[in-house]
């Protein structure tokens, strides 16, 4: 049954690699995608390593000089997806977005690196990286933390990688339509569009890309120039861990600066972290900075907080709010608590449980010494491949499965989760 799956699994990946990159998915994703890469890097580690790095080395060949690491890389043009290269328009000789994404790769190269049995290989891709991820790293606090504060703003909903959570919604309402060019979704012809955003928040989605374009897509202006700026608690332990994690990876590499420098990054992103903690809800919250207010809204990005080093009474408290929401719905965890009036079942990132989150949330879980929550999130994560197959998204309530089919990082996931020591 173990193997079965596993090699079902590896079946979904090598369906979607395209040799050097891997596709999410045919059809809904036809390029490569920053996290989805990274995450999926960790599946390809189990049976093929030097296809784990090319994953990764792919990537950072398409980093910008500033530092960043694009959301979309297009190595092949394909029509079925929007909004493609030339909407982005941001003049690179491989055309990619304009925007970033939650910064996994620092966490995988020191987990594929820690389990390689090529370790002469492990070590010669590791160095070359290393100093990549790291400008990256260092980009995201130049950039999107131009105060200082230690805690680095999304400024379009995609960065997140939670699309459209409930999250955005009132820092949302600020962004025009008015003003956005005429444009065709291309989305709702491969997946229900019942399980996707709506064509409001598309709208948005394209006025934000419209004004970051209009700036030549500077990146020392951006952040002050968009009206979405928001700090979210997942994608800021995201980045912490990663931090803490390359600083690892540097100290076994001999780095010493790169760890140092990295080191000092996480603590004052650890230290900031705690602003962002809600008693109420048990959980952390997003911060929308433009307002300077925390977001009543205690989604799952509140709750990825545990896969940074937060400490053991922060991680226990998140185990015992995800326990709470495990007595609404049958499968951990949902993206949005299914008693909140906004929660939606089956669209997207508004409820359904993704692999990738409950991945990290267990991960983060278990080096806190929450164990027995950690094996019932990777459990649900099983039960719902098992009965909904490779999916992009499940729901919480019923298992159904949603959005893409043949997911590649559901697919990584899952071997990661029957693999790993
Ligand atoms: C959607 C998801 C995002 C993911 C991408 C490709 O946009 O919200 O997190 O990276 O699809 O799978």
């Amino acid at each position: 049954m173990k193997q079965q799956t596993i090699d079902q699994a590896k079946a979904v990946m090598i369906k979607n690699d395209r040799g050097y990159y891997t596709v999410p998915t045919h059809g809904l994703y036809p390029f490569q995608w920053n996290w989805d890469s990274a995450l999926s890097a960790l599946g390809f580690a189990h049976f093929d390593e030097a296809r784990a790095w090319t994953e990764l080395e792919t990537l950072f060949a398409h980093q910008w000089t500033d530092g960043m690491v694009p959301h979309i890389i297009f190595h092949e043009m394909d029509d079925g997806y929007f909004p493609g290269p030339e909407v982005w328009a941001t003049g690179k000789t491989v055309p990619t977005s304009g925007i970033t994404q939650p910064p996994v790769a620092g966490f995988a190269a020191l987990r594929i690196f820690e389990r390689a049995k090529d370790k002469k290989l492990a070590t010669e891709k590791a160095r070359a990286l290393l100093p990549r991820i790291h400008a990256w790293h260092k980009w995201f606090f130049a950039n999107r933390d131009p105060h200082g504060t230690g805690l680095v703003a999304i400024i379009h909903p995609w960065e997140s990688g939670r699309d459209n959570s409930v999250d955005w919604d009132e820092a949302f309402e600020r962004i025009p339509t008015k003003g956005v060019s005429p444009f065709k979704r291309r989305d709702t012809n491969h997946a229900n569009p019942d399980h996707r955003p709506t064509d409001e928040q598309y709208k948005r989605y394209i006025w934000l890309v419209q004004r970051f374009r209009s700036l030549d897509w500077d990146n020392t202006k951006l952040h002050d120039a968009s009206p979405f700026q928001i700090v979210d608690p997942g994608f800021n332990a995201i980045l912490i861990r990663a931090c803490v994690d390359l600083a690892q990876l540097a100290d076994k590499l001999g780095e010493k600066e790169i760890a140092a420098q990295s080191r000092a990054m996480a603590s004052k992103g650890l230290a900031a972290m705690e602003s962002l903690w809600s008693d109420e809800h048990c959980q952390y919250l997003c911060l929308d900075r433009a307002v300077g207010t925390l977001i009543n809204s205690p989604s799952i990005g509140g709750l990825l907080a545990a896969f940074a080093p937060i400490s053991k009474s922060r991680a226990r408290l998140l185990a015992e709010r995800i326990s709470t929401l495990s007595k609404s719905c049958s499968y951990l965890v949902p993206s949005h608590p299914p008693s909140a009036p906004q929660f939606e079942p089956l669209r997207y990132w508004r409820g359904p449980v993704w692999l990738i989150v409950n991945y990290m949330i267990a991960d983060g879980l278990l080096i806190a010494g929450e164990t027995k929550m950690a094996s019932r999130i990777k459990r649900d994560c099983l039960e719902l491949i098992n009965k909904s197959g490779f999916a992009e998204y499940y729901g919480p309530i019923n298992g159904e499965p949603c959005g893409g089919g043949s997911f590649t990082w559901t697919a990584a996931m899952v071997i990661e989760i029957l693999e790993a020591p």
